[in-house]
């Protein structure tokens, strides 16, 4: 199974958001996580479309948009439209996931849904034919910087479905991601790894990426 790793911005100088987004190519990224928020599905608010417009002109790293927003349906045209190549809204928001899914596809875009740490694994089996990838959360949505929550019971579940039922869907991580925590998530059936604090407080980047993929390659089933 391949292993991406996703550093989230939020964790970066908002100030300079394009020269943080060109290190993280520099240093060897496979995605870039970029967190939205509305003040309403979660108690902060970052940023919106026209922000993920302008960096796409500045980077060729693949977006992975994670709606952290009370009524994804109503903005994923505008965030496909802005330059995302996946999105990832959750199941505890207000939409239709089935037509959130649709709205991605017509488009070309990946889809994926996201879980809270207290929604069960069996939240998403219904749609996850249709999807590209499935988002554990290891934090409560909102902020960057908090502790890692264990869901490997998740983790193990969805990969084994995604197994069973002979499909491709990678299964990322997000929330207290570090190179100990990874490795815990890689053994349970997890590909993907978002971290914010941990790569963009270390002194190199470039090591920081390498020390996850590392450790996640070396617990990864
Ligand atoms: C939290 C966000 C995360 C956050 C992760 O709601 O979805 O992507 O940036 O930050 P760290 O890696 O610092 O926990
Ligand atoms: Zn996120």
């Amino acid at each position: 199974m391949r292993t991406i790793i996703s550093p989230s911005i939020l964790a970066s100088d908002f100030s300079m958001l394009a020269s943080e987004v060109q290190s993280l190519e520099a240093a060897g990224a496979d995605w870039v996580h970029i967190d939205v928020m509305d003040g309403h599905f979660v108690p902060n608010i970052t940023l919106g479309a026209p922000i993920v417009k302008a960096l796409r002109r500045r980077t060729a790293l693949p977006f992975d948009v994670h709606l952290m927003i009370t009524d994804p349906e109503a903005y994923i045209p505008a965030f496909i439209d802005a330059g995302a190549n996946l999105i990832c809204f959750h199941i505890e928001s207000l939409s239709d996931p089935a037509k959130c899914v649709a709205l991605c596809r017509e488009k070309g875009v990946k889809a994926a849904i996201a879980l809270k740490p207290g929604t069960p694994a069996q939240a998403v089996f219904p749609y996850l034919d249709d999807l590209d990838m499935v988002l554990v959360m290891t934090v409560e949505p909102g902020f960057g910087g908090q502790s890692f929550m264990d869901m490997s019971e998740k983790l193990r579940l969805l990969r084994a479905e995604i197994n069973r039922r002979g499909l491709s869907a990678d299964l990322e991580v997000d929330g207290g991601v570090t190179d100990l925590t990874a490795p815990v998530c890689a053994k349970a059936g997890a590909n993907v790894f978002v971290a914010g604090s941990y790569i963009f407080k270390a002194p190199d980047r470039k090591d920081a990426i390498d020390r996850l993929r590392i450790a996640a390659r070396g617990a990864a089933q």
